[in-house]
């Protein structure tokens, strides 16, 4: 059996920092929390538990040790309040999300309206939409959202970092009719799209395609269903655990990706159990 594993499998740029500053501050910090879960891998997640990191949903008290802030970023109003309660901080907000933040901020300071592109409910959009000023943001998910938008002299559009650029270009098709100036910032990292590319690729050509990845990760998802689309027999497994040695029959070639939250070990692992299972 042949195993093929995706060059961009597993943790992207912004989430390999956010984690190797989480474990060094364990080293420097007997008190230390992360405002939410540090990445979407309750494994990793568990293994900074043991360390000592805390998990918690708001900003601890005044003299509660030190505070990771997530690769997703926090909105602005974490941020003051950290400051405010004089706690440490270990800021590993991926300097994308920082750049999309600086963007909202300087947006609506110029008197625009902020258009983000993005999925409201998420960490990273309500970070970014907290820099823009109140009343004056909109997030939108796709074009039929757009054409709601009000009319307006200025709108200024960016987007959540892991939106599709088609989308993102059709927004900015809309808002072209909404408004005589429109400003447009590219905020979207392309660690996504590189993912997603080569797990379609992948997955056309493989008998079977695992996906590697916490069940609460949303960019792991998406890439089960964009290789689902090409390949029926597609898995989504969190750990090496979770593969059933049935998937294997008359399999010959399997293709294997993961998510950007997705730790290098599970995935070794995942790739130690296949070689297994085929030896046998
Ligand atoms: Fe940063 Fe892009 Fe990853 S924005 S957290 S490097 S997907």
């Amino acid at each position: 059996m042949r195993i093929i594993l995706a060059k961009s499998a597993g943790f992207c740029f912004g989430v390999k920092r956010a984690t190797r500053m989480a474990f060094d501050a364990t080293e420097e910090h007997d008190h230390l929390s992360s405002l939410g879960p540090i990445i979407h891998s309750p494994q990793l997640v568990r293994q900074l538990e043991e360390k000592g990191v805390r998990v918690v949903d708001e900003v601890p008290p005044a003299g509660d040790g030190a505070v990771i802030i997530r690769s997703h970023g926090v909105t602005r109003g974490e941020m003051e309040k950290i400051a405010r309660r004089q706690l440490e901080v270990v800021d590993a907000t991926c300097p994308f999300v920082k750049k999309a933040q600086e963007f909202a901020a300087e947006l609506s300071a110029d008197g625009y309206h902020l258009v983000l592109v993005g999925e409201e409910e998420h960490p990273e959009v309500q970070g970014i939409v907290s820099y823009g000023e109140e009343g004056r943001v909109s997030v939108v998910a796709n074009p039929e959202a757009a054409e709601q938008l009000p009319r307006s002299s200025k709108i200024g559009v960016i987007a959540q970092t892991t939106q599709s650029f088609d989308n993102f270009n059709a927004i900015v098709g809309v808002c072209l009719r909404k408004a005589k100036e429109v400003r447009v910032y590219n905020t979207i990292c392309d660690a996504t799209s590189v993912r997603q590319q080569e797990a379609k690729s992948l997955a056309a050509r493989v008998d079977l395609m695992l996906v590697v990845g916490g069940h609460n990760s949303a960019n792991t998802t998406r890439l089960a269903v964009i290789c689902r689309e090409l390949q029926d027999n597609t898995r989504h497994i969190e750990t090496a655990d979770d593969l059933e040695p049935g998937w294997l029959e008359g399999v010959e070639t399997v293709g294997l990706t993961a998510g950007a939250s997705t730790p290098s070990w599970l995935i070794e692992q995942v790739v130690a159990r296949l070689e297994t299972l085929a030896g046998t």
